[in-house]
């Protein structure tokens, strides 16, 4: 799988992106701060960190639903920081956002089929309502659903159909790029498997490339060709998936495999590794210089509190922000 990151033009790329919130009283929370990275056309990148460590932020504001404060966005070669109108309601078709609870971005007064075919209609997909019917139901089945699902409500269907319906809208205007901000998370364990195979296949017929957005690395696993873990607003290890499983080189990701639930062979060596994550969690608001790690680092050093780490290569594609590796 890994090869499928040679040879293949970047679709998006993200250079010391920056997203901050005014939160009142000269406090400035710093959601996203100095992120880097880029994804080849047709691949995934997995996103993985802790609650409140700026994932969402990063997805949202590469879809343009925020202004970014610093840095740039490249589509396909392209600047596209701060694009406006025309050019960038032509962005909103080619990038699309699936959420992890469909439920409260399904309209409950439309049908599926008034879901599905409404992103038609704003893009100009289809010649008329029957058209853009056909292109639903079509839709429908692509995702494992049927036809007369169309005519029903979105409380008609269960967590992991309503997914599926998420998944049809967004695929109905032909998108190139699509973030998946814990798409699977609040599914069950089989579910989870059948929506991940399906944008696996997606992918594949598609040329679809993703921006996978997951609490813990098990969940990006399967998906990923890369995964970036954050921390705190910002990327603290980057590879090829199979480098940070198999040679995690940060004390947090080497944390959130301990934390893998899971009785596989090759996660043991990682779950051997260091005893983390027992100290405080900094703040984003008004960060220190330093680590923004270090008060739960068993490796932190007096130069840590100080020095904010960099990413730097340690092999291959893997980057690694750390003083003490
Ligand atoms: N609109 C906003 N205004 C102010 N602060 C915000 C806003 N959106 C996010 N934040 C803050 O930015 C930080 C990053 O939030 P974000 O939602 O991106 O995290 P996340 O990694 O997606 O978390 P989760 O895993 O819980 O979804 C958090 O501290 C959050 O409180
Ligand atoms: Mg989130």
């Amino acid at each position: 799988m890994a090869n499928k990151l040679t040879g293949q033009p970047p679709l998006i790329q993200v250079e010391h992106l920056k997203k901050y919130f005014q939160v009142g009283r000269g406090r400035v929370l710093h959601a996203v701060d100095d992120v880097t990275f880029s994804i080849p056309k047709g691949t995934t990148l997995g996103l993985v960190g802790e609650s409140g460590c700026g994932k969402t932020t990063v997805g949202r504001t590469l879809v343009g639903l925020y202004k970014p404060d610093g840095g740039k966005i490249l589509f396909n070669g392209e600047d596209i920081t701060g694009v406006k109108g025309k050019q960038k309601r032509a962005l909103n078709r080619r990038m699309q956002m699936v959420y992890q609870d469909p439920y409260a971005s399904l309209n409950p007064f439309f049908t599926v089929g008034e879901i599905i075919t409404e992103g038609l209609e704003i893009h100009g997909i289809g010649e008329n309502k029957k058209e853009r019917m056909e292109i639903a139901y079509d839709l429908l089945q692509k995702v494992g659903l049927h036809r007369e699902h169309a005519n029903r409500f979105p409380h008609e269907f269960s967590g992991g159909q309503r997914q599926r319906v998420g998944l049809a809208r967004s695929l109905a205007v032909n998108p190139e790029f699509i973030v998946c901000d814990e798409a699977i998370s609040a599914l069950d364990v089989s579910v989870q498997a059948q929506i991940v195979n399906m944008l696996v296949d997606f992918q594949e017929s598609m040329g679809l490339t993703y921006l996978f957005i997951a609490h813990d690395l098990s969940m990006v696993r399967y998906i990923s060709d890369q995964t970036a873990v954050m921390y705190l607003g910002q990327v603290v290890e980057i590879g090829d998936i199979h480098e940070i499983y198999e040679h995690p080189a940060h004390p947090y990701t080497q944390g959130l495999l301990h934390a893998v639930p899971v009785a596989d062979p090759d996660y043991e060596q990682a779950r051997k590794g260091e005893r983390i994550m027992l100290g405080e969690v900094a703040s984003p608001i008004n960060p220190a210089p330093g680590c923004r790690f270090c008060s739960r680092c068993p490796r932190a050093t007096e130069a840590c509190k100080h020095e904010t780490p960099q990413l730097r290569y340690v092999g291959g594609t893997h980057q690694v922000a750390c003083h003490n590796l």
